[in-house]
């Protein structure tokens, strides 16, 4: 079977990592930082050419506020660290999420990346910072109401289609490749709406420890799929 062309992956279990060293779960962030450079360059190499990464879910602002600080530090770091690099590489940098309500700083280092980079052809990078997919679906939600209200879109207009142009990742392929990290099984508000036929792989080791093999693992655990999309595979057609 081919090649993802959309992996997504929540990156989970940086908090239980750092436990496990005696560490403060800052130092998981940190390292969970690392980890997302690793696969970000193993991705490129691999020529895939969408990797979504969720950052920040919209459910992560009832954390304590020193972490809340430490991970909007982080993204800060990452961004003025590696966007040079990212975009040397032909990376096209998109973001996902409500922005409105986050620090000017924050919001104005993601509008560069993304004019930076937004002629880079090589692969897409989409990072799902203050995402929720409930929020983004009621957000895309009040866009189509006022589009319908101003006469723009009628009601028998509206379709999976239509309304997916409302939503933050309109013309963005659909993952074909979920990987959840840390073990645990469940979606977190991540993709909700883009996830309907995707392949879940969930893997055991915490995200600072995701690397290049883990992907490779994940990748042919995925080939070994069978994707149907509600249809038959061809070959059991004529049983
Ligand atoms: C993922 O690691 C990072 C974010 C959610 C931002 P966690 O911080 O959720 O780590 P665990 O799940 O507590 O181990
Ligand atoms: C999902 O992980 C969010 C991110 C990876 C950014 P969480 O750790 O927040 O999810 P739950 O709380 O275990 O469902
Ligand atoms: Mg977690």
């Amino acid at each position: 079977m081919a090649k993802p062309a959309h992996i997504a992956i929540i990156m989970d279990g940086n908090g239980r990592w750092a436990k496990a060293r005696g560490l403060p779960r800052a130092a998981g962030h940190r390292a969970g930082v690392e980890a997302l450079r690793e696969t970000v360059r193993a991705a490129g190499d691999m020529r895939i050419p969408w990797l979504t990464v969720y950052a920040f879910s919209s459910e992560n602002w009832s954390r304590p506020k020193s972490e809340v600080s430490d991970l909007m530090g982080l993204l800060k770091l990452f961004i003025r660290r590696d966007l040079a690099e990212l975009h040397q590489n032909g990376v096209r940098v998109l973001v996902i999420g409500d922005r409105e309500n986050l620090a000017r700083d924050i919001k104005l280092l993601l509008e560069e990346a993304e004019v930076l980079t937004e002629a880079n052809t090589s692969m897409n990078l989409v990072i799902a910072f203050n995402y929720g997919a409930r929020d983004e679906i009621a957000r895309a939600a009040r866009k189509l109401v006022r589009a319908a209200r101003e006469g723009r879109l009628a009601p028998d207009q509206v379709t999976p289609e239509t309304f997916e142009a409302f939503l933050d990742t309109a013309a963005m392929p659909d993952p074909d490749l979920v990987i959840r990290t840390s073990g645990e099984q469940r979606l977190s508000n991540f993709l909700l709406w883009q996830t309907a036929y995707s392949e879940l792989v969930f893997m055991p080791c915490y995200w600072p420890d995701f690397d290049r093999r883990k992907l490779v693992e994940a990748i042919e655990i995925f080939s070994a799929r069978d994707r149907r999309f509600g249809g038959v595979t061809p070959q059991d057609v004529a049983l």
